[in-house]
């Protein structure tokens, strides 16, 4: 059955509608060098509401729309410019804006906005980030991207490193990586930023392996997959925590020297001091390319969602 909305990752656990999403975003791509892009959504018009801060999600959704022929409208500051600001509730704001678009991807800074919005929406709604809940379209993007750079998705030790309670893109990213075979999880934070129990209950469910730790350094030889994270700023309460931990884990050179050589190192971005610029030039730096096949992954979701 085709999906109504995009809210979970727990969505996306079947396998082929995996391999059709990766097929699709690799034709996407193919389409876009050849300039012969599916203009379905003609006619269509999507709302974009972002009441949180957003660079790649937003204009990646929104270069996405106006690529396969539709229309944009929307607010890239909803938290200021938008009604909410008068306080009106979610709800009605989400009930008014379906009235006008044919779709609506939505960011918010409350776990469990993306299902709010869905309960009331008469047209597909798109989470792309909900608190530090989920954010499954980039999860969906980190899986064409490690399929595309190593070429397989399972028999990967995979080290999730940084901020995992706040961050909303391990939390999607984890489910889907651990329905491959033989991939081994090693989550590398702060005792005060581990991976939260349940999304720890889902591994321990299916007999995936994991370990946590709270540093990389014995590690760096057998991971396949780099996963760094920022320290989520905006979720924390105290300041004084946030600067103690905001730097905790870096990569820079000396640690390139050490990391497996045919490694990949993943990063949602963006950035602050996680991965040194001086990492960009090696090969296994694969941040930039993943961003860009954001594009191609949002074009896959949108045409599946709403194409004709
Ligand atoms: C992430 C997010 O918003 O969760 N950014 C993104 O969408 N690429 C990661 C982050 O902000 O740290």
């Amino acid at each position: 059955m085709k999906l109504k909305h995009i809210l979970s990752a727990d969505q996306f656990l079947d396998l082929g509608l995996q391999q059709e999403l990766f097929a699709l975003a690799a034709e996407m791509e193919k389409s876009n060098h050849g300039g012969k892009v599916p203009t379905s959504l003609a006619g269509k018009v999507i709302a974009c509401m972002f009441f949180e801060p957003s660079t790649r999600t937003r204009l990646s959704f929104e270069t996405s729309v106006l690529k396969l022929g539709g229309s944009v409208i929307g607010t890239e500051n909803a938290a200021i410019s938008s009604s909410a600001v008068k306080g009106e509730t979610l709800e009605d704001t989400i009930r008014i804006i379906s009235g006008y678009a044919d779709g609506i991807v939505m960011r918010h800074p409350e776990e469990g906005a993306a299902k709010r919005a869905a309960a009331v929406s008469p047209v597909p709604i798109v989470n792309a980030g909900d608190g530090k809940g989920e954010h499954p379209t980039q999860a969906l993007l980190d899986m064409f991207t490690v399929k595309k750079e190593l070429g397989r998705l399972d028999n990967l030790n995979i080290a999730m490193i940084g901020d995992l309670l706040y961050g909303r893109t391990v939390h999607s990213l984890l489910p889907l990586l651990s329905l491959y075979q033989k991939n081994k999880f090693y989550f590398v934070s702060p005792d005060k930023l581990r991976m939260p129990e349940k999304f720890k209950d889902i591994l321990k469910e299916k007999n995936v392996e994991f370990e946590e730790l709270e540093n990389f350094e014995g590690i760096l030889d057998k991971i396949d997959v780099v996963y760094m994270t920022r320290v989520q700023k905006e979720r924390f309460a105290s300041h004084e925590e946030y600067e103690r931990l905001k730097d905790c884990y870096v990569i820079n050179s000396a640690v390139l020297e050490k990391l497996k050589k045919d490694s990949i190192i993943l990063h949602p971005l963006p950035r602050v001091n996680e991965i040194a610029p001086e990492v960009d030039a090696d090969v296994r730096a694969a941040y930039f390319r993943q961003a860009r096949n954001g594009l191609f992954m949002r074009m896959a979701l949108l045409h599946y969602l709403l194409g004709k």
